[in-house]
């Protein structure tokens, strides 16, 4: 049955020159379909230098609209319009400005998990994995990043400047306790724990990397290790153990599940090349706004 759906799929995005993108937190059978799975800037990054007329993306609103940020020739959907994202939420272009008008003015620095509208109102973007350096190419000693409050924190113990913190989180990575990581190093004190830059700081401290979903993939294949605590949302567990069969990944914490990233189905996505549906499109002008703060990222990092 899953097989057969599977099929149906591929021969449809063939059909309609469309793509399939999964993000590394998606259910297995969709990533495993998929044209490319990876962190959601690559994957929209990566999206754009191909030909393809449509963009099909398995994650949570604020990736699709990263996706037709930078591609606003090809037609983005998702298959569900139920799939947003706690933290992404937890600001608006309008509380940004407030608090940009009692701060005074500065340059925003904005995780790319946040709405277009959000990034609209930022002078660049930053992923987890290249924030320290996005924040250390600005000239201004002082900045206002959003909406990650650990990432924020994170990035304030790496650098000299003055970082103003939007009170934000994930509450997937938040949930992560200390006990929880030292029970775990506790039952597999041969592993090494890999964290993400969501976790709380006191979490962070224990990490022995501090890394981005794609920096995890990269740094358990390089490691000489061969077992790992994982500190970020449990479907990871996936591409890294299917990148590394030979080695063992064990979750921090079984809570670490987010249920907006494992609602879609084999079915929605056949339900949505189907029916070319749902379209995520950012108004024009937003999107020339919020495009100028992700290129000027690229710009910087290179990605
Ligand atoms: P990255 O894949 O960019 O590390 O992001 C983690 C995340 O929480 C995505 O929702
Ligand atoms: Fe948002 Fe956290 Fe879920 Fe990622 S894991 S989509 S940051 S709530």
């Amino acid at each position: 049955m899953t097989n057969s759906i599977a099929r149906d799929i591929r021969a449809l995005l063939e059909e309609r020159n469309a793509i399939l993108l999964a993000h590394n937190y998606q259910p297995p059978e969709i990533q495993d379909i998929a044209d490319l799975t990876g962190d959601s800037l690559d994957l929209s990054i990566k999206a754009a230098k191909t030909d393809a007329d449509v963009i099909l993306f398995c994650g949570v609103h604020f990736m699709a609209e990263t996706a037709s940020i930078i591609s606003p020739d090809k037609t983005v959907l998702i298959p569900r319009l139920d799939t947003g994202c706690a933290m992404a939420d937890m600001i608006t272009s309008e509380a940004l400005k407030a608090r940009l008008a009692e701060l005074g003015d500065m340059p925003v620095v904005t995780y790319v998990n946040s709405t277009a509208s959000v990034k609209a109102q930022s002078t660049i973007c930053c992923t987890s994995a290249n924030a320290v350096a996005v924040v250390n190419s600005l000239a201004e000693d002082e900045v206002l990043m959003v909406p990650d409050r650990n990432l924020c924190q994170y990035v304030a113990s790496k650098t000299t400047k003055k970082i103003h913190c939007w009170d934000g989180y994930c509450p997937i990575h938040n949930r992560l306790r200390v006990e929880e990581v030292l029970r775990a190093k506790a039952a597999h004190p041969e592993a090494l724990f890999m964290a993400h830059p969501e976790c709380p700081p006191e979490v962070l401290v224990l990490g022995d990397a501090v890394l981005s979903t794609s920096g995890m993939l990269d740094f358990a294949k390089r490691s000489e290790n061969d077992s790992f605590i994982v500190g970020t949302e449990k479907g990871h567990l996936y591409p890294l153990q299917k990148a590394n069969p030979d080695k063992s990944f064990y979750i921090a914490s079984e809570s670490m599940v987010c249920e907006d990233m494992k609602r879609t189905t084999l079915d929605d996505v056949l339900r949505a090349i189907t029916t070319m549906t749902y379209e995520v499109k950012v108004s024009e002008s937003v999107r020339i706004q919020a495009s100028q703060a992700v290129e000027r990222m690229i710009e910087i990092t290179g990605r």
